[in-house]
């Protein structure tokens, strides 16, 4: 199962955290920003693109696919502190800051970023070669050009255009996950950009959708964040019956970006099983309702 191989290299890199020398209280944030964990779609992703191309070197795979994790925690943590949105609930339990305060929180997210690269530098690979190419793609997601910090940085200019904003801020990661999953098994990632970019895109644009129509309690984070903080987001700009048309046009074009090959089938249920979990066929009526739409406008 994809999920305990990524589980077991998360555990193993807590592990390397918790080293005796570890100050304890960065020790228990940084186990707190990473378990228990949310969907771990990216690693999942990562994974399910190292095996369709023959996962010759699952040592890689697995620790390139934990990286994305790592990262993606790390963005988490930064993105919750009151600086940014200061949000006190993730994944159902206090964001980190709100445990440990702000200090320990932007510490734990710095030293996820460098346990991240750390785990990939120190695999047991048996391609050294391919570590340079799969590092980049690690670099470029998280950078402050085409990565998550120019993503969270738009955010501070005075206008953004919205599907760069979210291209960089979700989609970065996602392309990492197909065309790094594909470079950790010595296959063309080329081919593989277009799906991690139409599920990164597909990914934020339902993350805007639920914010609008979900409770604080089902999402285990505040809702309606991005009306009340002034964010560019989906909803807010094509409504939720467009956002939602859109999601689906997404959806449709990373499936129909999946490469010919023998683990297709696997990443198209992957796919449609993300879709599903997103937004579930009760949330798209709720979506549908002239009420929500209505509420969205008058807030
Ligand atoms: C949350 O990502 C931030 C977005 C980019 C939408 P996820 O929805 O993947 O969060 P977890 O990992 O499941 O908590
Ligand atoms: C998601 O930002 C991307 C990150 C860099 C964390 P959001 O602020 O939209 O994500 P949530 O809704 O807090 O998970
Ligand atoms: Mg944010
Ligand atoms: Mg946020």
């Amino acid at each position: 199962m994809l999920i305990e191989r990524i589980e077991r290299v998360l555990r193993a890199n807590l592990k390397e955290a918790a080293h005796p020398e570890t100050p304890p209280r960065l020790g228990q944030a940084l186990v707190h920003a990473v378990m228990p964990g949310g969907a771990r779609i990216r690693p999942q992703l990562a994974l399910a693109v190292s095996l369709a191309c023959g996962d010759d070197d699952p040592h890689l795979s697995e620790h390139f696919a934990g990286a994305l994790e790592l990262m993606h925690c790390a963005s988490l943590v930064h993105d919750d502190l009151p600086c940014f949105d200061n949000a006190a609930v993730r994944r159902g339990q206090p964001s980190v800051h709100s445990q440990f305060g702000e200090r320990l929180a932007v510490l734990a997210g710095d030293a996820l970023i460098v346990m991240a690269f750390r785990s990939v530098i120190r695999c047991k690979t048996r391609q050294a070669h391919r570590l340079a190419d799969v590092l980049g793609y690690l670099e470029s997601a998280v950078g402050p050009s085409m990565g998550i910090v120019a993503g969270q940085a738009w955010e501070c200019e005075p206008v953004a255009q919205i599907q760069v904003y979210q291209r960089l801020k979700t989609g970065a990661l996602f392309s990492a996950a197909t065309m790094g999953g594909a470079a950790c098994a010595g296959a063309d990632p080329r081919a593989w950009r277009v799906l991690g970019e139409a599920l990164g895109e597909a990914y934020q644009v339902a993350d805007d959708i639920r914010d609008v129509i979900m409770d604080t309690v089902a999402l285990g984070k505040p809702a309606c964040q991005d009306q009340a903080l002034d964010r560019p987001s989906a909803a807010r700009q094509l409504g939720l019956e467009g956002a939602l048309g859109y999601f689906d046009q997404l959806i449709a074009n990373a499936i129909e970006g999946i490469p010919a090959c023998r683990g297709a089938v696997r990443l198209r249920n992957l796919v449609l099983k993300e879709s599903e979990r997103l937004l579930p066929l009760q949330q798209r009526s709720m979506a549908l309702d002239p009420l929500a739409s209505a509420s969205m406008a008058s807030s």
